[in-house]
């Protein structure tokens, strides 16, 4: 199966993802760029397309989109990208390293509601959607505390204990 990680990241945690999901399954990888990268006029609703990509989706049978999740919505860049490709893709899996926890998926700013909208638009296209959030790498002292997980970002330090294990059973499962 021929496989290729889009990614879009801000400030690196879904960058080091995407870079390790593509290591691991030994597949391209590819950066969105948004036209205008700022974080602020993105969230205002401005959106000016993304720039075109290098590869050629027609040319995947999966592709597993990475990308970070702000104000309870399905960012910019990675809406533009299934909007455009919508009808080129086979077969795609949504990645977020996002900063809502797993009991908190369902509420306002929760990741679960982001899956819905990406199933929602690609249909039966999108065959899985998995969280890591940022959470898993703090103690539980700072679990709830908005300014650490702001602060904190996925490497090679942090990623290990529950969140390396929901890692490895998700790549394992997706590659049966
Ligand atoms: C302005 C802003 C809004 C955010 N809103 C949400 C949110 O609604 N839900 C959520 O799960 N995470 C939210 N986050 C957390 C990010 O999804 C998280 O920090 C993510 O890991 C950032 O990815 P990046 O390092 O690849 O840019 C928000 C982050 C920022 C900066």
């Amino acid at each position: 199966m021929k496989q290729i990680v889009y990614y879009y990241s801000s400030k690196g945690s879904n960058r080091y993802l995407a870079k390790k999901i593509s290591s691991d399954f030994n597949c391209e990888i590819e950066e969105i760029k948004p036209r205008l990268n700022s974080h602020f006029l993105m969230l205002m609703g401005i959106n000016f397309g993304n720039r075109k990509i290098k590869s050629n989706i027609e040319d995947y049978d999966r592709i597993i989109l990475c990308g970070p999740i702000w104000m309870g919505k399905f960012i910019i860049p990675l809406k533009n990208f299934v909007n455009k490709f919508n009808e080129k893709i086979k077969d795609l899996i949504f990645v977020t390293c996002c900063g809502s926890p797993f009991e908190k998926k369902d509420e306002k700013f929760g990741h679960n509601l982001i899956f819905n909208e990406v199933k929602s638009v690609l249909n039966a296209k999108c065959s899985h959607c998995e969280a890591f959030p940022i959470t898993l790498v703090l103690p539980d002292e700072l679990k709830n505390d908005t300014s650490a997980f702001m602060k904190t970002h996925l490497n090679d330090e942090n990623f290990k204990g529950e969140i390396k294990t929901i890692y490895d059973n998700f790549i394992n499962n997706i590659q049966k």
